[in-house]
């Protein structure tokens, strides 16, 4: 019978499939790694705002408390933006004349709130709630990182769904006395202690599950 294939086609083929399985995988390796890459995740961008805030100036230099402008942290699911009055509480009478806050003025004139971009946005199917990170003694930092470092505010995390397991397996690497929540530069060796130590105690001491079911955030 006449060979319709050279014998060496075999080899070709060979060559050709596993070639194929490798570039697919390949294909799909290279997916997961852009899916998790800051560029999906919009981890770090900067972001151009309706007036240059800077959380450097006011949380760092001025030493502004976090809740003196998101007030709800503690109490509510989500964190607020602060309204614009409570920019005019210093700028009635700070920087009164500055080109920079030309937008703040003509919203306080309007009553049309300031259109802050949003920065943080958590997939819509996945349930996250502000307070009870924070009184289970979380800080700031753990999660956005040192805001009171950047003149620009960015998404520190990915929050994609590792990042959070992460913490609620082992919320002993993060965790802090509760009356330091709000301390941006708090670190465990400041009371004498490893974070392990301090992790291990703080973790009996209020009471921390580790929530792993689906249904803690997908509800
Ligand atoms: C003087 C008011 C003020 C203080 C104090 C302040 N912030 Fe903000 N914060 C803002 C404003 C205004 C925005 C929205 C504009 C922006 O993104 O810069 C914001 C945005 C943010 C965002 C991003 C929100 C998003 O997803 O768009 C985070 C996170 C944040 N602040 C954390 C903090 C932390 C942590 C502290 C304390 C260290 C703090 N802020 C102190 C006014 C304040
Ligand atoms: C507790 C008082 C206080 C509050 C509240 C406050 N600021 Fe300021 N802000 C200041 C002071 C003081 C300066 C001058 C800072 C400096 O020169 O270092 C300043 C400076 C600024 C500047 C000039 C650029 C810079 O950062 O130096 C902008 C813009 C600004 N503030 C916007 C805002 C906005 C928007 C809000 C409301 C979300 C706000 N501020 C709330 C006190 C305040
Ligand atoms: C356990 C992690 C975690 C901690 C701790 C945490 N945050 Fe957040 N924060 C998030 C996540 C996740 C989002 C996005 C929420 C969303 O999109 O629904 C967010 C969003 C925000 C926003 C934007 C407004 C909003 O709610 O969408 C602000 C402002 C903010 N955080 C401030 C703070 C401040 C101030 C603290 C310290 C008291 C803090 N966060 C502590 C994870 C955290
Ligand atoms: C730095 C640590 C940390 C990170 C990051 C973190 N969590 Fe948590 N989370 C905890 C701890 C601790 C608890 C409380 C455990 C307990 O109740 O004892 C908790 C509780 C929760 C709860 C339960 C709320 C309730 O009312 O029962 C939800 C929902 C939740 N987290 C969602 C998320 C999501 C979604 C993310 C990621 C976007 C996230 N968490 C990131 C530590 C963390
Ligand atoms: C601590 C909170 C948390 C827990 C617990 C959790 N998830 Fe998620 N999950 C998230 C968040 C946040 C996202 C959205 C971000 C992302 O895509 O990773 C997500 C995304 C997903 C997605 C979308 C696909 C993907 O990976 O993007 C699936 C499917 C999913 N979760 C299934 C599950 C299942 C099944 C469980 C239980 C074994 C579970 N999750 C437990 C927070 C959680």
């Amino acid at each position: 019978m006449a060979q319709i294939f050279p014998r060496y086609a075999n080899t070709l083929f060979r060559v050709a499939i596993v070639g194929a399985i490798l570039g697919a995988a390949g294909i799909g390796y290279a997916a997961m790694i852009l899916v998790r890459s800051p560029y999906f995740t919009r981890a770090e961008d900067a972001v151009t705002q309706p007036v240059q805030f800077s959380h450097s100036h006011h949380a760092n230099g001025l030493g502004i408390d976090c809740r003196y402008c998101h007030s709800s942290v503690e109490d509510a699911a989500h964190s607020n933006i602060p309204s614009t009055k409570t920019c005019m509480n210093c700028h009635s009478q700070m920087w009164v004349g500055a080109k920079m806050l030309d937008p703040v003025r003509e919203s306080f004139k309007t009553g049309e709130s300031i259109s802050w971009k949003k920065l943080h946005r958590l997939a819509d199917f996945a349930y996250f709630d502000h307070s009870i990170h924070v009184t289970k003694g979380f800080g700031c930092a753990s999660c956005h990182g040192r805001v009171d470092h950047m003149q620009a505010v960015y998404q520190k995390g990915t929050l994609l769904m590792e990042w959070c397991l992460d913490c609620h397996r082992y919320p002993e690497k993060y965790i802090r006395p509760r009356d330091q929540v709000f301390n941006m530069a708090f670190k465990a060796e400041d009371l004498g202690k490893t974070q392990e130590q301090l992790g291990r105690e703080l973790v009996e001491k209020y009471g921390v599950r580790s929530l792993k079911e689906c249904s803690t955030c997908h509800r």
